[in-house]
């Protein structure tokens, strides 16, 4: 297995932590000396990149969060001249402008290179075929990660999004070993091998790469099993890259090792902004090490995660598997509840199939919320009310606060195609 690592994953700790100061060091300049921003910031917060001596010296710089980019949109953010400038990318956002990104040539190797890296540690090898379904376009998941597939030596079928019935189609004629997709529409595609006949677990495939949104165990048990497959966990944005900040690997599926050599993580109490020890539940900052055309200093991901030592990769540090965005966080007449901890529930309930909605209204100044999931196609009408009740139960006693819950009849909820909205929110602002 060691031959097939890379000079940075084979870097030890205190090597990985000199080459992290001198590049850290080199961002804090080449930020204040290109980007009016970061001169602004560093010079109200009284700081200079000279201040930055250590690793732990960055807690004195300040805070870069979302509405900065998008003040400065579109190119405020780039520190290099336009003509260096070789891709864009987007974020579109719930609200408002989107977040502009742009990359240098340089950016696009180092990108290719960590998807190239992150395929790798999810058990792909040169020669293998990479079925790509993250969308292409403004998007980083599609040309991210064709990108890293090509480096690692892959061959790769640029799927995109949608067009479910011939995803199906492409998979069983191209026969990749590897998909790449965001977790929710892989259960679209299950959905849709089932309306075709077609057994999921008898397909080529042999490892999913699945990321762009939250998922839980629970949910890795239910590909897994479905699709005869490995299912592991991709991370990234795209102020600070796109797919490729962080992975799980394969062997040992606890947790996406980050790779720290490009992106150096931070995790801080999210009300504070105080820096928390490794090991302690947070939101997750990152400050780029190595990007030219717009460094990202402290950016505030709003991704609630903590910090583990490394396994299969020990020179970097892990990531627990994100547990929420602090932006869906509901909180329900003051209890905390996040998407993931229904789908918990719900991925546990027999009777249920593994596609739920929650629907937030408000009746006079009391929020309600809804969950609602869908029937399995062979689910009596017993138990599907006793699905329901199941979930409320559990919903009461797990999370502490009480829900509606309907089970609604088969393939009448949306389906994903990319990312996928789990909050539907009717409630009048
Ligand atoms: O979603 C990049 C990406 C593409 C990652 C394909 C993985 C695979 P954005 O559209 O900028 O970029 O959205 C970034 O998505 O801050 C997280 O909230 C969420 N996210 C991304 N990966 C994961 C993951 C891409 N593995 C935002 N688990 C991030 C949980 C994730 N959330």
């Amino acid at each position: 297995m060691t031959e097939l690592l890379d000079g940075g994953e084979r870097l030890g700790r205190g090597e990985l932590a000199a080459l992290q100061l001198e590049r850290l060091r080199s961002t804090l300049r080449h930020a204040y000396a290109h980007v009016d921003f970061y001169r602004r910031s560093f010079d109200a917060a009284g700081v200079h990149p000279d201040d930055c001596r250590s690793l732990a010296d960055l807690a004195r710089f300040p805070f870069t969060v979302k509405s900065d980019l998008r003040d400065e949109y579109p190119f405020g953010m780039f520190a290099v001249d336009r003509s260096r400038v070789r891709r864009l990318h987007a974020s579109s956002g719930t609200t408002g402008l989107p977040t502009v990104v742009g990359y240098t040539e340089g950016d696009l190797e180092v990108w290719a290179d960590v998807v190239a890296r992150s395929l790798r540690a999810a058990g792909a090898r040169p020669g293998h075929r990479v079925h790509v379904a993250y969308g292409y376009g403004l998007f980083t998941g599609g040309l991210g990660a064709h990108y890293g597939a090509e480096r690692l030596g892959c061959t790769v079928i640029p799927a995109s999004g949608g067009m479910t019935a011939r995803q199906v189609r492409l998979i069983l004629d191209f026969q990749p070993e590897v998909i790449m997709v965001t977790p929710s529409y892989m259960l679209t595609l299950l959905d849709e091998f089932e309306r075709q006949g077609v057994d999921p677990r008898s397909t080529s495939l042999k490892v999913g790469v699945f990321g762009a949104e939250p998922w839980t165990e629970a949910m890795r048990e239910e590909i897994e099993e479905r699709f005869a497959i490995d299912a592991v966990d991709i991370y990234g944005l795209s102020e600070v890259m796109g797919p490729g900040v962080a992975q799980e690997c394969v062997e040992t599926k606890d947790g996406l090792h980050i790779w720290e050599d490009h992106f150096f993580p931070e995790v801080v109490d999210p009300i504070t902004g105080e820096v928390l020890p490794d090991g302690e539940e947070g939101e997750l900052v990152f400050t780029s090490l190595t990007k030219e055309a717009m460094p990202v200093v402290r950016y505030r991901t709003r991704d609630l995660t903590r910090l583990l030592p490394g396994t299969a990769r020990p020179a970097f540090r892990r990531m627990e598997k994100v547990t929420g965005r602090s932006d869906d966080l509901i909180i329900l007449r003051g209890v905390n509840l996040f998407p993931t901890q229904v789908e918990e529930i719900v991925l546990r309930t027999p009777a249920v199939a593994p596609h739920f909605q929650l629907r937030l209204t408000r009746e006079g100044r009391l929020d309600s919320l809804t969950v609602r999931a869908e029937a399995r196609a062979d689910a009596t009408s017993e138990e599907r009310a006793e699905a329901a009740r199941t979930i409320a139960r559990e919903v009461k006693d797990g999370i502490g606060v009480s829900v509606g819950v309907e089970v609604v009849d088969p393939e009448t909820l949306e389906r994903s195609v990319g990312k996928l909205r789990r909050i539907v929110d009717l409630r009048e602002k």
